[in-house]
């Protein structure tokens, strides 16, 4: 058995990857910001060593969208550099990265699911700093995969659905963005994802790319629609435009991923996103 890593525990993906490890899996080791700071290299460096990792699944990042174009600083700091540092003690100690990205490093001006081979295009500050840590691995040579995700969300921290659920108690009216187009995510989902690469991390060569989120594709108006069913909420939701929402970041028009290519490397069949929202929304209330 391999020991493995996961950082930023305490966040939507790391806590789903502990809720999924059946108990005994002690060769999963989780720490959160105060245990250790990516940005730190020579405590990643040192907790590498100690516990003698062989996969780091890299949940931390700096992820509020808007509040990153006034921290651009910080943004930088936890979602390029912070990953340069686990890219280099990856490359000294010999172990194997799986880091998650996303969907919002393109600004997709088709209406074609992106595959991964298509260029980026960074149009926010959070895009920007989290497009800058993909290249510090791309442009390694240590044994890694990238996941790039979309609209994650989960039972545990913060998220559109849960805010949904919780503005609707104080709120007879929500207004929701209808003019941007994505794929939500269960992070539920994706914490299988990661698991299974695990499970096959000595065939984690060389640098790879997959696209992963749930199947389909929706706005967010259409996403709190489907919220508003399945927990019973009783606000209205209206549709608005981008231009309409006073938001500080850009964000994408269209960034739905294609997923071909894991479904094909792992021979796995993705979960329609309703039926995963239905799953979530279920364990929440
Ligand atoms: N959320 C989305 O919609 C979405 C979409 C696509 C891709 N992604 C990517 O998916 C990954 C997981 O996202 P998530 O939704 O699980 O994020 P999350 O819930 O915000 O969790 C991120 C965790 O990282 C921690 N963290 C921040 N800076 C750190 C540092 N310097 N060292 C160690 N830990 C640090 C945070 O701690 P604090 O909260 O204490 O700062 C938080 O617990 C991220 O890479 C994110 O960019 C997210």
């Amino acid at each position: 058995m391999i020991n493995v890593w996961v950082t930023g525990s305490k966040g939507q993906l790391g806590q789903e990857i502990k809720n999924n490890l059946k108990k005994g899996n002690s060769n999963f080791l989780f720490t959160s910001k105060k245990d250790i700071d990516i940005t730190n290299k020579e405590d990643v460096e040192r907790f590498i060593k100690l516990n003698k990792i062989k996969v780091i699944i890299n949940c931390a990042a700096y992820t509020n969208v808007d509040d990153a174009e006034k921290n651009t600083e910080l943004a930088f700091r936890v979602n390029s550099d912070g990953v340069l540092k686990l890219v280099q003690c990856c490359k000294k100690l010999n172990s194997k990265l799986i880091h998650i990205s996303t969907d919002f490093i393109f600004n997709s001006i088709s209406n074609k699911p992106i595959n991964e081979n298509k260029i980026p295009n960074p149009i926010c500050i959070y895009a920007k700093s989290k497009y800058n840590g993909e290249q510090h691995i791309l442009n390694s040579s240590i044994d890694a995969i990238i996941i790039r995700s979309s609209w994650i969300y989960s039972e545990f921290g913060k998220n559109f659905l849960k805010t949904i659920i919780k503005i609707s108690n104080k709120k007879k009216y929500i207004s929701v963005i209808d003019d941007q187009i994505g794929t939500p995510t269960y992070a539920d989902d994706l914490a299988k994802i990661c698991i299974i690469f695990v499970k096959r991390y000595k065939k984690i060569k060389g640098q790879n790319i997959f696209n992963y989120s749930n199947l389909g594709e929706c706005s967010w108006y259409d996403f709190a629609i489907e919220i508003k069913k399945n927990a019973n909420l009783k606000c209205f939701i209206k549709p608005i435009k981008t231009q309409d929402f006073n938001s500080l970041a850009k964000r994408p028009r269209y960034s739905v991923l294609d997923k071909r290519k894991i479904e094909k490397e792992l021979g796995i069949k993705i979960p329609f996103w309703k039926d995963s929202l239905k799953n979530c929304i279920k364990k929440i209330i």
